[in-house]
């Protein structure tokens, strides 16, 4: 066939029969479709958890548990400790709840994403790779891998998580009829080898040609843009005399706690600064400067003591020229270098 007329999936399984990884899990192309029960425990371990981790404790499972009759009829705590070390201990009951549900009904699973969503534990992804890896049903399966890779393809901008129904519209409209259930781990592996998070090998890729987001490639997906951060104002006071400046030292506990700062209004510890100099006299504003803290944006006036009386508070006089060995924290250095270019010009 002429490679240009080639739909994605016959590409991608191309590149497929070529390059699939063996797993113990998976049967390789050509040959009849694996146990539903291997494949069910596999992608029930493969959540959360990466392929190499997976592999021992597959292995362990379907050697003591061959069939789901028999991981039905294990005791609770024989399975959690098996599971001991893969983590999200909760998939390990549904596990066995889901094992049960499957041993009451004869011992097989049930053949349709329909079917094997209704089987406890068994969420949309679950039920979807089921249908399609171990009974060739044409279903549309998407784990984060294969959202990275479907976002890139069709250079899907809508940011996460709306984008997730145009993403699986864009899966749907390339899943095939003709092996489901190869195309969806082509995906996976796809993604885990090729189109991966940082450095994606696009060179090698098979679908590189039709690639709409080849050339912003890590801008896919689309991350939910960042919680505006809220803004805070404050004022912090420069109060200087024979060159020397009036430091404080911040309250142990709380923001840049037990910290070397400039006076300041107490805009750490209320919502907005209380906006009260500490002393009588007058105040030359001397420009602000802004700060980002993790959780708000801090915009802090400094104001210049232009006075003649003293802080009562606790403090220290400390030396110009030796400003740097002060420890002062970001913000406080920001708003030194401000008040010091003042004094230069
Ligand atoms: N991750 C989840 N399911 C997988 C599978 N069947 N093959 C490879 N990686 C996977």
């Amino acid at each position: 066939m002429d490679a240009s007329a080639q739909t994605t999936a016959e590409r991608l399984l191309g590149w497929y029969d070529a390059h699939f990884r063996r797993l113990p899990w998976r049967a390789a192309p050509g040959e009849p479709a694996p146990d539903p029960y291997r494949v069910w425990l596999s992608e029930v371990m493969l959540q959360q958890t990466t392929v190499a981790a997976v592999i021992p404790y597959f292995e362990r499972f379907t050697k003591r548990w061959p069939t789901v009759a028999a991981l039905a009829a294990a005791q609770e705590a024989d399975v959690m400790s098996a599971w001991a070390g893969l983590g999200y201990y909760a998939r390990a009951r549904n596990l066995l709840a889901c094992a049960r549900a499957v041993a009451a009904n004869g011992g097989v699973f049930p053949p349709t994403e329909a079917q094997l969503r209704a089987l406890p534990g068994l969420g949309a992804y679950t039920a979807a790779a089921v249908a399609a890896i171990a009974f060739g049903q044409r279903a549309v399966v998407i784990d984060a891998n294969v959202e990275r890779v479907v976002a890139r393809l069709s250079a899907i901008d809508v940011p996460l998580p709306a984008g997730r129904s145009a993403i699986r519209a864009a899966a749907e409209q390339i899943t095939p009829a003709d092996r489901p259930g190869d195309f969806a781990q082509a995906m996976m592996d796809l993604g885990a080898s090729v189109c991966t998070v940082r450095n994606p090998r696009c060179l090698l890729c098979p679908l590189a040609q039709q690639c709409k987001g080849r050339d912003a490639l890590e801008r896919f997906p689309v991350k939910p843009a960042k919680k505006a951060r809220p803004e805070r104002k404050g004022e912090a006071y420069w109060i200087e005399r024979d060159a020397m400046v009036w430091l404080v030292r911040r309250p142990g506990k709380g923001l840049l706690g037990g910290m070397r700062a400039l006076p300041d209004d107490g805009w750490s510890s209320a919502e907005d600064g209380a906006g009260l100099p500490p002393l009588s006299d007058s105040w030359t504003p001397l420009g602000a400067v802004h700060h980002g803290f993790t959780h708000f944006t801090l915009h802090l006036s400094l104001l210049r003591h232009a006075g003649s009386d003293l802080p009562e508070a606790e403090g220290e006089w400390w030396p110009l020229d030796r400003l740097e060995e002060a420890g002062l924290p970001t913000l406080f250095a920001k708003a030194a270098r401000l008040a010091l270019a003042d004094t230069k010009t």
